[in-house]
């Protein structure tokens, strides 16, 4: 089933209540069209969601830290408890190092929670793919919030992710990113050989978020 993740970052549209209400939003589309919809909120807002919605909710970030001194850190076991079954892990905007990666998948699988790992060309695909996270998300950064959809402006660095990935680990799955808005860049996704799309600005800053959304699935109702 196509997946589809919205990161809600840190938009103003997307925290607090406005994160649940476009949570809610984005649980109806869920329903409606034949497609796994992920939210992806900031880490405070994570129970709140998961406490009033069905569909899957994901960290944007998780320390490879466990128990103890560590302030301000983001353990897997509190985004697992807060009732997230996910998070994104090294996000263009939280790059981590290739150790703190390493650290940080092994923590989540500690806790059963799902990783998709974030790239920003095939190079790093391939370095990520081979830590084994269950998901890689190639996102050129100059076009993250950018309205030039990756699909159109670089196919390649999504086939070629595609490619990489199925050499190296053929069970991690592939998404993209950056500039994903409309059902047509979804669709141009796909044929590329990506399984779903990582997005935020398209359907955040929409001036009708419930409008946008449905956009982007419209070309994959079930
Ligand atoms: O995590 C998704 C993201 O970085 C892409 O952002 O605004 O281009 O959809 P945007």
């Amino acid at each position: 089933m196509t997946k589809v993740v919205l990161n809600f970052k840190t938009y103003a549209e997307a925290t607090g209540l406005a994160a649940l209400e476009l949570s809610r939003i984005c649980e109806k589309a869920a329903e409606q069209y034949d497609v796994e919809m992920v939210v992806a909120p900031q880490t405070a807002d994570i129970r709140l969601i998961s406490e009033n919605v069905s569909i899957p909710v994901y960290a944007q970030h998780v320390d490879g830290v466990g128990f103890g001194g560590f302030t301000g850190s983001i353990t897997a076991a509190s985004v697992k408890a807060a009732g997230a079954s996910g998070t994104l892990i090294n996000h263009s905007e939280r790059r981590l190092k290739l150790a703190e990666i390493e650290a940080s998948l092994s923590a989540c699988r500690a806790e059963g929670l799902l990783t998709i790992v974030c790239t920003n060309n095939i190079a790093t695909t391939r370095a990520a793919a081979a830590l084994k996270p269950d998901f890689v998300a190639v996102e050129p950064p100059e076009l993250i919030g950018s309205g030039i959809p990756v699909s159109k402006a670089d196919p390649e660095v999504v086939t070629g992710s595609v490619e990489a990935v199925k050499k190296i680990e053929p069970g991690v799955g592939v998404l993209c990113g950056a500039g994903i808005s409309r059902g047509e860049d979804l669709l141009a996704a796909l044929e590329l050989g990506s399984v779903g799309v990582l997005l935020a600005s398209g359907i955040i800053k929409a001036k009708d978020q419930k409008k946008a959304l449905e956009d982007l699935l419209s070309g994959i109702r079930g």
